[in-house]
């Protein structure tokens, strides 16, 4: 079934959904499962555990190397699985599709490899506040290599990115702006297409981290406009070791390899080397091939159940929990803006617990959510906030699940006296 042909109409059917995801079938310290940490990477489907036990099972070989059935076999997938991640993300030339192992890896290569060729003494990279470790550290580390000057597009109160303050900074002429599609604590989704716009009409280029979107809502890169998009694959359905960086061809052939060795080279001398086409120039040595694949037959899924549907589904559940969680528990502390501006991501607190303490009490219910900072301590310390508790969706999340955590907050109060 393709995104085509399936009726924008008919919702998605998540409790039928979950048959596709084997290990949502089990009891936690006797309760089923309710897993509510999408965010921190999505559950697998059998379609994405049968690709790559397939791979293991049949053609398990070396890619681009062997001339033999197995190794064409392996090259022939590896390579398939690129045209159909292409394929979700709006992507009409594959070869524009970098293999990394994660969102955290794709956003290093570009610091790496285009900033340390363009950024320089004095050049301003514009970030924001709502940024996950993985879109802050790089440039820091850039920024102090270059002596370069980062600038941060504040957040309001709701969590929404500050358009206005975003206007003044693009007067500073910045090199680039980088920032998340969708923010992985605030569940904020940010306007990428008029903010890649406007970032462009200043002169910067634009990277995009789309890890929390690509697996939640439908991603056209061609629309988006922007210069480099990056997401990881497990959070996609996919397995771990899977990432992409996706670039415009001119910036990817115009930067120089990121890691040096096998398969990144057309040439090798004693004291040169020619650098492969793209995107192999960017994937030095045997890569994680079954990864690659599983990611591929993770998109095939995805483009099944049809993003927009998907979307539609985990606003439904965003809608659902902001509404049923200040009833049903209250006191309780919700962080972000309203559902209609926000991806499948509620981060809440109860007054007087630590989140720790809550995701463990809840981890008796058989609730699975995520305690800390999120790997956005810079958030965190915007909002005057040591650490929350996160609950996030995913297509097999149904309103039960949600009921389920409410009812197991009230049990964490209970317990803690609220
Ligand atoms: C918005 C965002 N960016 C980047 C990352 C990093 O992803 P990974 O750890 O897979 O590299 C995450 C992971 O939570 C994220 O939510």
């Amino acid at each position: 079934m393709t995104t085509e042909t399936r009726p924008v109409a008919s919702p998605l059917d998540p409790v039928a959904l979950r048959a596709d995801f084997p290990i949502l079938d089990q009891e936690v310290r006797g309760h089923p499962l309710v897993y509510l940490d999408s965010a921190a990477t999505s559950q697998k489907p059998t379609s994405v555990l049968r690709a790559m036990d397939d791979y293991y099972r049949r053609d398990n070989a070396n890619v681009h190397r062997g001339i033999y059935a197995l190794s064409e076999r392996a090259t022939a997938d590896y390579e398939g699985a690129r045209v159909k991640v292409a394929r979700l993300i709006g992507v009409s030339d594959p070869h524009t599709i970098v293999w990394t192992r994660n969102a955290t890896e794709s956003l290093n290569l570009i610091a790496y490899s285009w900033g340390r060729r363009h950024i320089g003494r004095g050049d301003v990279i514009v970030l924001t506040e709502m940024e996950h470790h993985s879109n802050l550290v790089p440039w820091q580390i850039l920024a102090q290599e270059k002596d370069a000057d980062l600038e941060f597009i504040p957040i309001d109160d709701d969590g929404v990115l500050r358009q206005d303050v975003f206007e003044v900074l693009l007067r500073l002429k910045p090199k680039l702006v980088s920032f998340t599609h969708v923010s992985n604590m605030l569940g904020t989704v940010n306007p990428v297409e008029e903010m890649t716009r406007r970032a462009h009409e200043a002169g910067a280029l634009v990277s995009i981290d789309g890890a929390q979107a690509v697996p939640h809502m439908p991603v056209d890169i061609g629309a988006i406009g922007a210069d480099f998009y990056s997401f990881s694959g497990h959070k996609a359905m996919g397995p771990t070791g899977s990432g992409v960086l996706w670039a415009r061809r001119e910036l990817l052939e115009s930067m120089p390899p990121f890691l040096g060795g096998g398969d990144m080279i057309r040439e090798v001398h004693l004291r040169r080397s020619e650098w492969n086409d793209i995107p192999w120039k960017f994937e030095a040595g045997t890569p994680d091939i079954s990864a690659a694949i599983g990611l591929g037959a993770a998109a095939d899924y995805l483009m099944a159940l049809g993003m927009d549907r998907v979307r539609a589904h985990e606003q439904e559940l965003v809608a659902y929990a902001l509404d049923v969680l200040p009833r049903e528990v209250p006191g309780i502390e919700l962080y972000g803006p309203a559902a209609d501006q926000r991806g499948g991501v509620v981060s809440f607190n109860l007054p007087g617990v630590h989140p720790h303490d809550v995701a463990q009490v809840l981890d008796r219910f058989g609730v699975a959510i995520r305690a800390g900072h999120h790997c956005t301590m810079p958030l965190h310390e915007r909002l005057d906030l040591s650490a929350t508790a996160r609950a996030s969706f995913g297509v097999y999340n149904t309103p039960a699940d949600i009921d389920a955590l409410a009812a197991a907050l009230r049990e964490v109060q209970a317990l803690f006296g609220g």
